[in-house]
């Protein structure tokens, strides 16, 4: 499945740079640059261009989803704990108008009650959660399948 001039920005949100290292029976034990790595190997085999970009800070998110709104044709965000609460994230994915695939390292719908409500689930097309890093390659193979359908 070869998808040309797709682009694809990955986002992945607070804490999420202790992957690896942080509550490794949930988020799993490799490392955000091996799962990058990961998502990097998957992009070039499927002909697909990506940017990926981690931060800690809501607005340096929101600021990345507009820089790259005539880049991108689609969006891949594991926003973290923002995912539950962040109104100025959903907005920022609304404005811009682009497929929005909500990713998950841990099953949320398994955890606390409080991680099963997504402010960003209704603005999404889907969600893939509880497959780890995985999960983001599942993500750009739904992405594809998405925009070729579209097409
Ligand atoms: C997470 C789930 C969130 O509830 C949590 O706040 C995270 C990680 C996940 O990938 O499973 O930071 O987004």
């Amino acid at each position: 499945m070869a998808a040309t001039n797709l682009k694809i920005l990955i986002l992945h949100g607070p804490n999420l740079n202790l992957t690896g290292f942080r509550e490794p029976d949930l988020y799993g034990k490799i490392p955000l640059e091996d799962v990058d790595e990961q998502i990097q190997n998957e992009a070039q085999k499927l002909g697909i261009e990506i940017r990926i970009l981690q931060s800690n800070h809501e607005g340096v998110l929101i600021d990345a989803i507009q820089e790259n709104r005539r880049w991108a044709s689609g969006i891949v965000i594991n926003p973290g704990g923002l995912t539950h609460y962040s109104i100025s994230l959903r907005d920022a994915l609304v404005s811009v108008r682009l497929p929005v695939v909500e990713v998950h390292l841990s099953n949320v719908h398994a955890r606390e009650e409080f991680r099963r409500h997504s402010v960003i689930a209704p603005i999404s097309v889907g969600q893939v959660v509880g497959f780890g890093g995985y999960g983001y390659v599942m993500a750009l193979h739904s992405m594809i399948n998405l925009v070729q359908e579209v097409v």
